[in-house]
């Protein structure tokens, strides 16, 4: 009985109007109504000129947690309702591809654990997730710590200068310099390297900062996400295009250094004592390549490439875009920065954060889970469906491209009290820290499922350390005559403008402590059930 609507959302999908597809009955055999999907009308001229997941906010309020929406020839459905995301997510996971996201990632991420499906990415999950243990999120703090700390150096001169800063593009060499060094054991020390992150030639990007290749690789990959026409694919303009050229010489930089990077690794692993175990971790360089090669990786395969490639973009920007937004946010409750500001003194007082630390900065969590919650990294989840399913009480057919839009499940009205508000306090500081699980899939800031992202911890203490150092040294204010912070679109959600700020010494003198880069190895770090 689920066949004729079935019939007519596939029609609807390929555009048939209205009034045609009126002539398909909706109705069973026992004469009930059977259920159609939702399809948004006359609403697509506001998809331009804003983040499209604004006006699929306001089609959520009108049209409810299930919609259709045709886009051209395209046709993808909207889902916003927690139980629905949560069936796509999890309970049938296997029944939903990556679909959109893998065709448009795959000229720089191949088959990379986030593009990936099916064997392929079930053998890689496996593979990559042991490296990121305890033992090595814990040796990460230290990473964290120090980066930040030069980063915090900048923050000074800035100061004493009198100079704003833009804060975005800091937070983005910030987090890719961590990232760098925690996956791959690779200083882009993109901090220490004053340039512009815009359009730089080749030559700059091979010769002089190869960390600008993974901007040129990046801003490639987000153009490409939201272009209705792939120019890229067309065979001579791939060619002559100067923008095409210009990319492929970034990529084939970036994997020269990674082919470099596996060899210097390789004899590392060849040469060292150490047996591999569980917690296997080589102290001069934790790196999740050292974990892969010592568990027995094939060296030359493109897969751990493409591995190493998709880690470093995931988590990259997502983290940066976290610290933007969460300093934007704290800039527009003093309230709230202050309570910040008090939990981190009480807890780190003048000197650097550690593990144990984690468990402590409570409030400085909630920010971080907060921030995530009104600006999640990415707003929306990609998936495409392997076969016919039901979603909530509407049938679907094999082959919809399905956008979640995380978006609206963080900010339904009807689900959050004060939803827009910033206010870290809705979840108890006593209680569990929020997720997927304990949230029912009304907050997704990771992910669910067996497709959550495997970084998590990583990057939830990263943030926290970065939080915490910078707010312990710091006062935060938009600088006076800062362009307007509005939203844009790619990956993750970037300001239009940029995040111009002014910073001040907090007037508390303190004492900067000797940087103590000792690994915490001993200390157990208390991890989320959910994550593994
Ligand atoms: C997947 C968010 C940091 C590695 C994901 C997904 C989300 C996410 C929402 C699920 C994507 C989907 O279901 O389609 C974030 C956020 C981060 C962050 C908000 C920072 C605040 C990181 C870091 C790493 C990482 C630091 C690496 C160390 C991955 C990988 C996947 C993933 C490999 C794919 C997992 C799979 O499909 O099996 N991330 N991520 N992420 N993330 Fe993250």
């Amino acid at each position: 009985s689920g066949y004729l609507p079935k019939l007519r959302n596939a029609l609807e999908k390929f555009g048939v109007p209205e009034l045609l597809l009126n002539f398909v009955s909706t109705k069973g055999k026992g004469g009930e109504t059977l259920k159609i999907i939702p399809q948004a009308r006359g609403a697509l001229s506001a998809l331009r000129g804003q983040p499209f997941f604004i006006p699929l906010y306001n089609l959520f309020l009108t049209y409810g947690g299930i919609f259709r929406l045709n886009f051209g020839p395209k046709s993808f459905l909207i889902v916003s309702d927690p139980a629905i995301a949560k069936h796509i997510l999890k309970d049938n996971s296997k029944a939903y591809s990556k679909g959109i996201l893998a065709e448009i990632l795959e000229f720089v991420m191949g088959t990379g654990l986030i593009p990936a499906d099916g064997e392929v990415w079930r053998v890689r999950r496996r593979a990559v997730v042991p490296a990121l243990h305890q033992k090595y999120v814990a040796a990460m703090i230290g990473l964290f710590v120090s980066a930040t700390d030069r980063l915090c150096k900048k923050l000074d001169a800035a100061a004493s200068d009198g100079e704003d800063v833009e804060m975005e593009s800091l937070f983005s060499r910030l987090t890719l310099d961590v990232i760098g060094k925690a996956v791959f054991n690779y200083d882009f020390d993109s901090l220490e390297n004053d340039t512009g992150i815009v359009d730089v030639d080749v030559f700059t990007i091979m010769y002089i900062y190869p960390f600008q290749a993974v901007y040129t690789v990046l801003r490639e990959a987000e153009d490409r996400s939201v272009s209705p026409i792939p120019v890229w694919n067309i065979p001579v303009w791939k060619d002559i295009s100067p923008r095409q050229r210009k990319v492929s010489e970034a990529l084939n930089l970036i994997n020269n250094i990674l082919d470099d990077l596996i060899a210097i690794c390789k004899r590392m692993v060849e040469e060292e004592e150490l047996q591999f175990h569980e917690e296997y971790m080589n102290e001069q360089d934790p790196s999740i390549l050292h974990f892969l090669l010592a568990s027995g990786d094939d060296v030359s395969s493109k897969q751990l490439r493409d591995d190493l490639m998709t880690m470093l973009i995931a988590g990259h920007e997502t983290s940066a875009a976290v610290l933007t937004w969460t300093f934007f946010l704290l800039s527009k409750e003093p309230g709230v920065m202050a309570k910040l500001q008090s939990e981190v003194d009480s807890v780190l007082g003048d000197r650097f954060p550690t593990i144990e630390d984690m468990k402590k900065l409570k409030y400085t969590t909630r920010v971080i889970n907060e921030s995530l919650r009104l600006y999640p990294q990415p707003p929306v989840l990609i998936r495409r469906s392997l076969q016919d399913d039901m979603l909530g009480e509407y049938p679907i057919t094999r082959g919809e491209d399905i956008f979640i839009s995380v978006w609206n499940l963080h900010h339904c009205p009807n689900h959050w009290i004060n939803a827009e508000k910033f206010d870290p306090e809705r979840w108890p500081l006593d209680g569990p820290n929020p997720n997927e699980s304990n949230q029912n899939f009304s907050y997704l800031p990771f992910g669910g499922g067996p497709r959550k992202c495997l970084g998590d911890m990583f990057a939830t203490f990263e943030t926290v350390v970065a939080v915490a150092m910078l707010v312990q040294r710091f006062d935060f204010q938009m600088a006076i005559g800062a362009p307007p912070v509005e939203m844009t679109t790619g990956a993750t959600i970037h300001t239009t403008e940029g995040l111009l700020m002014t910073v001040t010494r907090r007037t508390k003198r303190l004492i900067i402590p000797t940087l103590e880069m000792k690994l915490a190895t001993s200390v157990k770090v208390e991890a989320d059930d959910s994550l593994k």
